[in-house]
């Protein structure tokens, strides 16, 4: 028996097209430049400033989510942008939504350190920064938004470790991290070795993904196979875009059985590979929770409101929401549950069959 649907007021799984162009949405997503439902009459702009496309939380969730909640909150325009993974396209980004005259800017950042220089701009203009998702390292962040971001990286070691031993697979790791650009990827790096260094399994080798890019994570695994051959039993990789890189290099290497390899995000082809036992978990975040909050943050700043903070991060008011594994045991009570899945989308049918042994129907 199928749960009942329950969806997302503006939830597309599909991936809106992406350009590096700055594009005015309102609340039915479309690019005019005006938003009813507002009580002020006058049309209030905020920054929206996404790092990159190749995963696809950031078109599929955060961007429509965080659209979607601001407009149901008055009479707001998001200017919004995707910097593609480029720091210097996402300083331009930021420039002309100043430049448009945004009221917060909401910033997800390429680059955590250079992006210093764009809240400076934004408080000597007077505009309000969000720090979303990812740390902006300055102090002129009023407010960020974001996971437990190590305890990411725990839950990831942690579920990889206790499956080695069980599996009595212990002997040898390869570790994928993140960008080094990212004050996330470090994080979750520092979650990870936290119980991996510990656990007595060897890291055979290690890096951090530029730009995160799936392909790099994809070319640098296919190394290791070749070195290390099946010493190598198991596979860190911080995110289901690194995942997905590794279990080609696997499969292309045509190594069997794949060795058991985590990820974070809960991507869509993630849990469908966990379905079909190419990937054995991943991390979902609620990023509703999180795109929402965001929403609700820049709001409050624009109206001239000081949000109260859930906790402070490195000195920051923040909000820090929490992560949750995923095996192929609980993708019913976690992404399904939660609604941002529904088993149709999962179980196509490529996946009908182990769709049906996992017991998602
Ligand atoms: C985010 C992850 C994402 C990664 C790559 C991190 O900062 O927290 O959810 O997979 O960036 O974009």
């Amino acid at each position: 028996m199928r749960k009942p649907r329950k969806r997302f007021a503006l939830l597309a799984i599909t991936v809106i097209a992406t350009t590096g162009v700055l594009t005015a949405c309102t609340s039915n997503g479309s690019s005019s430049s005006s938003s009813d439902g507002g009580s002020s009459g006058e049309t209030i702009k905020i920054g929206l400033l996404l790092p990159e496309s190749k995963t696809t939380r950031y078109e599929s969730f955060d961007r429509p989510l965080f659209e979607d909640k601001l407009t149901s909150l008055g009479n707001y325009e998001v200017i919004y942008a995707n910097a593609d993974q480029d720091a210097a396209k996402q300083q331009q980004q930021a420039e002309s939504a100043l430049t448009e005259g945004v009221k917060v800017l909401v910033l997800d950042p390429v680059d955590g350190a250079a992006a210093a220089s764009i809240a400076e701009s934004a408080a000597a203009q007077d505009v309000p920064v969000i720090s979303y998702d990812r740390l902006i390292k300055s102090d002129k962040v009023d407010y960020y938004i974001s996971f437990d971001n190590e305890q990411v990286g725990v839950l990831q070691g942690t579920a990889l470790v206790d499956r080695l031993k069980q599996d009595n697979t212990t002997s040898g790791l390869i570790m994928i991290n993140g960008s080094p650009t990212d004050a996330n990827a470090a994080e979750f790096k520092k979650g990870a070795h936290s119980v991996i260094d510990p656990s007595g399994i060897p890291i055979l080798a290690e890096y951090d993904t530029p730009d995160w890019s799936p392909d790099k994570a994809q070319e640098w695994a296919a190394g290791q196979i070749t070195q290390f051959g099946a010493e190598m039993s198991g596979i860190y990789a911080a995110n289901d875009g690194t995942a997905g890189g590794a279990i080609a290099a696997v499969k292309a290497a045509g190594t069997e059985p794949i060795p058991p390899v985590t990820g974070q995000d809960a991507e869509l082809a993630a849990i469908q590979r966990i379905v079909a036992g190419d990937q054995f978990m991943t991390v979902y975040k609620a990023i509703k929770l999180e795109a929402e909050k965001a929403a609700e943050v820049a709001h409050q700043l624009a109206q001239g409101d000081t949000p109260s903070p859930d906790t402070t991060f490195q000195d920051i008011p923040s909000t820090l929401l929490t992560p949750v594994v995923v095996t192929v045991d609980n993708i019913q009570e976690t992404v399904i549950d939660d609604g941002f899945y529904t088993v149709d989308e999962i179980c196509t049918a490529e996946y009908a069959d182990a769709c049906a042994a996992a017991g998602l129907q």
